[in-house]
């Protein structure tokens, strides 16, 4: 796909060479030689970027940021201008533009912002895209917005689901998800892990049972399964139950009923059952540890979460999540990432996924007192583990720039107040200003009271 650019400067020659640049790095390029003609291309062609340049006969660049604001038409801007001051540039962030380059623009710096700016516009578009009803998980992958759909289709239904994917991949977090998305919200969501609880145990946890019915069953005791009544239950490491346990798992999964051990009374269960495993189910169906028709049963809808290393692209959010996070439960302010440490990040291969990133930032952050991250935070196995073969592009990744964006994202939004950006943000006032000053959105005037 080719990415289409807006370009409006009235200066015919300056058009010319940059449309004969962009074309090349196969862009599609439009161009207009005044605001309103730039208004007209953009409805009719809808670009994902806009090149602006400030001083335009009639209505200037700045007035087109105000019609881009007011319109509430997201598209990212590089504006660019033959003078560069300090206070324009301040005013057309302000306004919303993700860039200010200074004419006669070097044609690696005007590529490298265009591609930076579509990227990371896709990013913050993708966050206000359905991944708000996900706010607990952090995610921008192809891979992961289809787990979204799917969430969002299945959560509704009665239907059992699957979730496979190695350890710490997320598949106790999309469960919780499906159920907070569900009409069972308001219910209990149970979580059973089959793994660590013993078989004996486990199935009268499950069942429950009346009083008497073995030694030690002084009291009637309810299960799990009927304590979820009308809610979910989150059967985890099914791939770890006995074959015992999948034959009345099975059985009440066809009748919907229960019967607590030691009683003939079968009691009417409404409970939606989602399962989980990071083995490979069908190989443990084919070597007869794993029951087929209890399998085709909690099949019904399957979401596999495919492994950290194959969904890079979400490294970047995550850490910045964690580093978040684990700053706040720290009280330590955020500190920033020194950039060979998201170079590393993004080449190890995790293989214990999301769990083990959020422990080595946890780790990182607990370690550094400096306010930086440096490479001396992280353990050395991630170090050590430098891939030559990752062609995964870091231009688009850097965190400070996102962070930069996601500042100027968060004032645009709350009107440049920067009270309510901060709040948005999850940071502190202060916090924010000086994260302002670092990145040169502060006016060096600007007083202290907003
Ligand atoms: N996309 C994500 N965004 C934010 N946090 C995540 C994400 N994925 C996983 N986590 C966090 O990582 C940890 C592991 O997730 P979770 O327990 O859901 O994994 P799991 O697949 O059930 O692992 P296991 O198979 O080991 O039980 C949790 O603390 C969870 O909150
Ligand atoms: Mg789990």
């Amino acid at each position: 796909m080719s990415y289409k650019i807006l370009f409006i400067d009235d200066e015919i020659n300056s058009l010319k060479t940059i449309s004969v640049i962009l074309k090349k790095h196969n862009y599609t390029v439009f161009t207009a030689q005044t605001v309103e003609e730039g208004i007209s291309q953009l409805q009719k062609h809808k670009p994902h970027c806009l090149l602006l340049d400030y001083r335009l006969p009639g209505k200037d660049g700045i007035e087109m940021l105000k019609w881009l604001k007011k319109e509430n038409i997201n598209i990212p801007v590089i504006m660019l201008t033959a003078y560069g001051t300090i206070e324009k540039a301040v005013e057309a962030m302000k306004l919303g533009a993700f860039h200010y380059l200074v004419k006669p623009v070097d044609p690696t710096v005007l590529l490298e912002t265009i591609k930076e700016a579509i990227s990371k516009h896709e990013i913050l578009s993708h966050q206000e895209d359905i991944s708000y009803k996900f706010p607990e998980i952090i995610a921008k992958s192809q891979a992961m917005r289809e787990i979204f759909y799917i969430i969002e289709m299945v959560a509704d239904s009665n239907s059992n689901v699957l979730i496979t994917g190695e350890s710490g991949t997320g598949k106790e977090l999309v469960a919780r998800a499906i159920h907070r998305l569900s009409k069972r919200k308001n219910h209990p969501f149970i979580v059973v892990d089959c793994a660590t609880i013993p078989d004996n145990l486990l199935e009268s946890e499950l069942f429950g049972y009346e009083k008497g019915a073995f030694t030690g069953a002084t009291e009637r005791k309810i299960g799990l399964i009927e304590l979820a009544n009308s809610g979910t239950i989150f059967l985890d490491e099914i791939g770890d139950l006995s074959l015992n346990l999948q034959k009345k798992l099975l059985r009440f999964l066809q009748e919907r009923e229960i019967q607590r051990l030691g009683s003939l009374n079968k009691i009417k269960v409404d409970v939606r059952v989602i399962a989980a495993t990071n083995r490979d189910l069908e190989r443990a169906v084919k070597e007869g540890v794993f029951r087929e028709d209890l399998y085709w049963r909690l099949n019904v809808v399957r979401i596999h979460l495919p492994p950290l290393r194959e969904r890079k692209e979400d490294i970047p959010l995550l850490v910045q999540h964690f580093v978040q996070k684990f700053a706040k439960e720290n009280n330590r302010p955020i500190p920033t990432i020194e950039p060979e440490v998201l170079d590393v990040l993004l080449n190890y291969d995790w293989p214990g996924n999301v769990r083990e990133l959020a422990n080595v930032i946890e780790r990182a952050v607990i370690l550094s007192t400096s306010g930086v991250i440096s490479l001396k935070h992280l353990p050395k196995r991630i170090l050590g583990k430098e891939s030559k073969t990752n062609d995964f592009s870091l231009n688009t990744l850097n965190l400070l720039e996102m962070e930069k964006a996601l500042i100027i994202k968060a004032l645009n939004e709350t009107g440049w107040n920067q009270t309510k950006a901060a709040q948005l943000l999850g940071i502190s006032r202060k916090q924010l200003r000086t994260k302002m000053k670092h990145h040169g959105l502060l006016p060096i005037s600007s007083n202290q009271n907003n």
